[in-house]
């Protein structure tokens, strides 16, 4: 029982500190105003080399010209392993956090989460920790089908909710064990601020939040009433607020889904709702997302490292457009917004339009360099 009360002491105090950091918080950073952009470039485990090269390789004939007037530089960070952070026991070691911090925006492949009974110690999730350590708080997901109609983006909340201090929960007995949900008042403004912001700027005329305030309703409740209170300020956009699982199921409903336009939602009802959105646009290996915070932002693919693809030899068969369409928003977010729609252009032909070829994550279909070739055949045009 007192190891309970000091664990959630120090849960407060951790959470308390925060708050303070997000009150003294500056705006955004403006790219266009430094000198130089450095562009960090982690491999992560399993898939991920063989994805994040793919990516890189894209990156680099986009933005030659940059690089060559020392505009833009890629930096490769190695250490981000799954191998490294068990040696250091830190789910980023010091040295591989030290170098993220040094660049601007990283784009990032997949890492392995540990979780109990893996050969590792339970650390951690690499990602988690680097969404947190560089207050990346909005995780912005797009998913399209233009054949439907679908074009949603969704703002995830990604500092808080369950994954604030999801692994700091404590077994008060060998029959009690406690979780902790953090939603805090700046939290969450921020992240409603930037949905509608967002939508604002996109041209779309509906916000919805998606929370189970009914159920959690200190934490989801708080999230909510900033959710409103956001839209107050926007009155020509919409809003509408849903419960995470009626909206689960709404996703599924041909007649309804495509009003959808821009949703705003908690962290864990985030990663569910996008995992389900993407499958629409052809799985989750097709889905790219940008983790986005004042100072830094970093550009993933919103799924893991496949680490079975690796164990029977077929990473050279991963889909490379998770992280091409996460380099599509690099682009956009570092101002490069002509050659992020070029890409994203010949994304589109790739993979909805021509399909000339075909990713099946085995031999019969294309690998994750042939896809990547053709992806850049088609930017020119
Ligand atoms: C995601 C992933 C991560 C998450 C895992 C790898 C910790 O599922 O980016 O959606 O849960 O956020
Ligand atoms: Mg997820």
């Amino acid at each position: 029982m007192e190891n309970t009360m000091k664990q959630f002491e120090k849960i407060i105090a951790l959470q308390l500190k925060r708050i303070e950091a997000m009150k003294k918080e500056n705006e955004f950073i403006d790219y266009a105003a430094l000198p130089k952009i450095i562009i960090g470039v982690c491999g992560g485990d399993g898939i991920g080399p063989a994805i994040t090269k793919e990516a890189h390789r894209v990156l680099e004939y986009l933005l030659k010209e940059e690089v060559d007037a020392g505009k833009i530089e890629f930096r490769v960070i190695d250490g981000l392993t799954i191998e490294n952070r068990v040696a250091a026991n830190k789910a980023i070691p010091d040295d591989v956090l030290e170098e993220l911090k040094a660049c601007h925006v990283i784009l990032k492949g997949p890492t392995t989460t540990p979780r109990a009974g893996d050969p590792w110690p339970n650390i951690e999730s690499a990602n988690v920790a680097m969404r947190k350590e560089l207050d990346l708080f909005a995780n912005m997901r797009p998913v399209k089908v233009p054949s439907e109609g679908i074009d949603w983006m969704f703002f995830r909340e990604n500092t808080e909710g369950g994954y604030a201090v999801g692994s700091m929960g404590v077994n008060v007995t060998e029959d009690l064990a406690i979780d902790f949900t953090v939603a805090t008042s700046q939290g969450c403004d921020r992240i409603a601020e930037l949905a509608f912001s967002y939508a604002k700027k996109m041209g779309k005329s509906r916000v919805t939040a998606v929370t189970k305030a009914n159920v959690i309703k200190t934490t989801d409740g708080k999230f909510l009433d900033a959710c409103k209170k956001v839209a107050a300020k926007y009155p020509e956009i919409s809003f509408d607020d849903w419960y995470i699982d009626i909206m689960t199921a709404k996703l599924v409903d041909t007649k309804r889904r495509r009003d959808f336009q821009v949703m705003v939602l908690p962290n864990l009802y985030g990663d569910i709702l996008t995992d389900e959105a993407a499958e629409f646009q052809g799985g989750v290996g097709t889905a790219g997302s940008a983790n986005v915070g004042k100072r830094y932002a970093m550009f993933e693919a919103i799924h893991g490292s496949a680490p079975r693809m690796v164990a029977e030899g077929r990473d050279k068969f991963a889909d490379p457009c998770s992280m091409l369409r996460a380099a599509v928003m690099l682009l956009e977010h570092i101002g490069e917004v002509e050659k992020s729609e070029r890409l994203a252009a010949a994304l589109d032909i790739c993979m909805y339009d021509e399909k000339k070829l075909k990713i099946t994550g085995r031999a019969d279909g294309a690998t994750c360099a042939e896809f990547a070739d053709y992806v850049m055949s088609k930017l020119d045009r």
